[in-house]
């Protein structure tokens, strides 16, 4: 099989929280553009809203913001909210464009004072850029090396006092010294069915959707707790009402339409369900580490990691011990199937 074929069996995935080519242009026209605006998240907001305030009071800018969370709960969004509510501007740039520190270097030295940097999946930059960013977030400072071997100098350059808000899915594998540099972390959830009803309705009026409140529960309800992947879940049922039904999303064409692309009661799509599935009829239940899980569904530990587990974990299916995953006995439950009465996951609350 060539590495451009997808696997067989690829799921098709209605549900993954990552943007997709024909999400970016919609995002951009359903993105709340002010914190009033932005659903959701009481006390992310709560907080945010006391450090922006505090920083327009005494006229400089906040402390750096670090946005934690599983794709799709508005991370980009609230950067450019920040932006937004400080009358600043925002520039964009992500942890894998950082790949040597001169990228940085030129980025940093074009601030104008009270910009916004945002680095998408900070996480993800390279080691040198990672280093010059200490000193430029503690000092507004940078130091640019020139020349190589004993012959190289390192020129101090002043930039901007600027505010950086990093965003990434894995605050676990930020190092301890870019962690503590971030004066406030706002750790995104998942969102409650009620306010991604509120997320469905506002889309929907931008969309000119006639979505029903019967409908929009049902959409909600199957969303994974992410505004993303509702969103994006209305825009597939939509299709569906205005080909096989008058154009109306009630929950009867909710319900017909989300089977159709194969998104279950509880919003699992086919890769949530093979990880359950694999953990359950190929490993009795687990503990079984993360990358074997991977590799039983053909996924990228990371995709399985950061996209999957999360909400498999919320849910109540799963649970990360320290000895691998292990499934609960509500994904026993799920998938229909009963537990061998020595399975590890089979018990209703895991010993971890
Ligand atoms: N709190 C919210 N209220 C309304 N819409 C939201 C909210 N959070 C996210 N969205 C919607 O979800 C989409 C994805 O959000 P985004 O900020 O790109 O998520 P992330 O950066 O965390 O992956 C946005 O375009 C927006 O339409
Ligand atoms: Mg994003």
């Amino acid at each position: 099989m060539s590495e451009f074929e997808p696997a067989r069996d690829a799921p098709v995935r209605d549900v993954s929280a990552e943007a997709d080519v024909d999400d970016l242009d919609i995002e951009a026209s359903l993105r709340p553009r002010r914190l009033s605006e932005f659903i959701g998240q009481p006390r992310v907001r709560e907080q945010l809203e006391l450090v922006l305030e505090g920083a327009r009071r005494r006229g400089a800018p906040p402390d750096h913001i670090l946005l934690s969370g599983p794709p799709g709960l508005g991370k980009t969004s609230l950067s450019m909210i920040v932006a937004a509510e400080l009358g600043a501007a925002i520039r964009l740039t992500s942890g894998p464009a950082l790949e040597r520190a001169g990228d940085l270097a030129a980025m940093l030295s074009n601030l104008v004072p009270g910009d916004v940097l945002f680095i998408d999946e900070i996480h993800r930059i390279a080691r040198p850029a990672e280093e010059m960013l200490y000193l430029a977030m503690e000092d507004f400072r940078v130091d640019v090396v020139v020349g190589k071997g004993p012959g190289a100098t390192s020129i101090p350059l002043d930039i901007a006092p600027f505010t950086l808000v990093g965003a990434t899915t894995r605050a676990g594998a930020l190092t301890g010294p870019l962690r503590d540099r971030f004066g406030f972390t706002a750790h995104m959830e998942f969102y409650e069915p009620a306010e991604l009803e509120l997320v469905l309705r506002r889309a929907a009026m931008i969309l000119d959707v006639d979505l029903r409140p019967d409908g929009a529960e049902e959409i909600a309800r199957r969303s994974r707790g992410t505004p993303r992947i509702a969103n994006r879940l209305l825009r597939r049922v939509r299709d569906f009402a205005e080909v096989r039904a008058d154009g109306s999303v009630t929950r009867a064409v909710a319900r017909d339409a989300l089977a159709v692309y194969d998104v279950d009661e509880i919003g699992l799509d086919r890769l949530d369900r093979a990880v359950l599935g694999a953990l359950v009829r190929s490993f009795g239940g687990g503990p079984v580490g993360v990358s074997t899980l991977a590799v039983a569904v053909g996924e990228e530990p990371g995709t399985v990691e950061e996209v999957c587990e999360p909400y498999l974990v919320r849910a109540g299916m799963l649970a990360r011990t320290p000895r691998g995953r292990v499934a609960t006995a509500a994904a026993w439950g799920h998938l229909g199937v009963t537990p061998p009465p020595d399975a590890t996951g089979s018990v209703p609350s895991p010993l971890f």
